[in-house]
């Protein structure tokens, strides 16, 4: 198996506080020596390879894992976002709109969507990702759904409990009783994990409940999407089943942050949603100060929140949730892997799979000093080379005159 070294690396955030200084295991003047899949050794620059990635004296960091996300679907709210710009509230109604656009895509259409959407993902320098079904909402098309996220990752979530379809209007017991049985059945094959979105207007606390134990029965894994549009049961329900993670946490009372700290349950923020919704930014300063750990994730949707940019993430996570830069990144990699119960993704440790990305800047607090800037340089997934930026290096960056020249010796 031939031998790929990262060389010449300013700055490299390895996400594992044992292999360097403070939280981040920064290790300067560095080379990430990878064999095959994997990390292999963090060394000096200089190390010895087969193949060379000269990352010209700038900045590596872990791949982003990208913990939420709702890849599968087809249709376009344009005009939802414009009228909520206007004024409009968020409605969760919206999602109905997608589901009738991505009932009647084929297979084929979702693959070549979903597939798109994940390539934009990776030259955003997001190396693994979460996707969730849920654009469905009746068999057929979740287990479509399913079928398509699982070509793309081994980190699949049935989200049958998105919304009720208009055709289980006032008969939302019924429609429960679907996604816990014939739903997961033809589902559960592709997926590892079963999320619901709990919240007013969508699903209550005994709906979750039930989708969530018929997931657990079936083997898989618990998410919920709990306190996005306000105050609610999602958290606390989502700690004591002992969920990886609850995403949105909006809205956090003192009870539920009490529940956060106490249990094993990750916080995901998904600060673009707030952004895109026109909603408040939830604390996850008090959060952190609170015990809880955190993780962030785009949650890329067609409804509130279209984006597969986890720097601008970043960068919201620390203008306006209060997180430091330092603090964004690891909720942006080891949060993200933790949300989804891994650690073979989100560092750059020996044995650790090999997702980096060389950043087009000296240092990782670019990604908020520079927003809006595209500072992937090039992504690794898995010790290949899966993005290379043509423009190559920004002239703006000190020491960055060569770009990312690859080489063999
Ligand atoms: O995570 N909150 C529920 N689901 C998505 C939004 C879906 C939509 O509006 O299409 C979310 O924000």
């Amino acid at each position: 198996m031939s031998v790929l070294v990262i060389d010449n690396i300013g700055l490299l955030v390895t996400g594992e506080p044992s292999l360097g200084e403070g939280p981040l295991g920064l290790v300067r003047d560095a080379a990430v020596v990878i064999d095959g899949e994997r990390v292999a050794s963090i060394e000096r620059a200089g190390a010895a390879g087969d193949e060379r990635l000269d990352a010209a004296g700038r900045c590596v960091i872990p791949g982003f894992v990208d913990s939420h996300t709702h890849l599968v679907f087809a249709g376009d709210r344009a005009d939802e976002f414009a009228a909520r710009m206007a004024g409009r509230p968020y409605a969760a109604s919206g999602i109905r709109v997608t589901t009738a656009a991505t009932r009647a895509a084929t297979e084929e259409d979702l693959r070549g969507l979903a597939s798109a959407r994940r390539a934009e993902a990776v030259r955003a320098g997001i190396t693994h990702l979460e996707i969730k079904s849920g654009y469905g909402l009746e068999p057929e098309a979740e287990r479509r759904s399913c079928a398509v996220a699982s070509e793309l990752t081994d980190d699949v979530t049935f989200l049958g409990a998105h919304a009720v379809p208009p055709e289980y209007d006032g008969r939302a017991d019924e429609y429960v009783a679907l996604v816990c049985g014939e739903m997961l059945d033809a589902c559960r094959a592709y997926a590892r994990w079963i999320d619901v979105f709990c919240e007013k207007g969508a699903f209550d606390a005994d709906q979750s409940r039930a989708v969530l134990v018929a997931g657990r029965d079936a083997g898989l894994g618990l998410r919920v999407h709990g306190n996005q549009l306000g105050f609610g049961p999602g958290v606390r329900l989502a700690v004591e089943l002992g969920a990886a993670s609850v995403d949105h946490c909006t809205y956090l009372s003192a009870d539920d942050l009490a529940a956060l700290a106490a249990g094993e349950t990750v916080a995901t923020f998904l600060p673009a949603t707030d952004f895109s919704t026109r909603q408040p930014y939830p604390d996850a300063r008090r959060a952190i100060d609170a015990g809880v750990e955190v993780a962030i994730a785009t949650n890329c949707n067609p409804g509130s929140s279209y984006t597969t940019s986890m720097a601008f993430c970043i960068a919201l996570a620390v203008r306006d949730l209060r997180m430091t830069p330092e603090e964004a990144l690891l909720a942006a990699t080891r949060g993200g892997a933790r949300a989804l119960q891994r650690d073979d993704v989100g560092r750059l440790a020996p044995g650790a799979r090999a997702d980096a990305v060389i950043l087009d800047c000296p240092s990782y607090t670019h990604l908020v000093y520079r927003p809006g800037v595209p500072l992937v340089g090039t992504t690794v997934i898995a010790g290949r080379v899966e993005f290379s930026d043509p423009l190559g290096a920004r002239a703006t960056s000190p020491g960055n005159a060569g770009g990312s020249a690859r080489s063999r010796r």
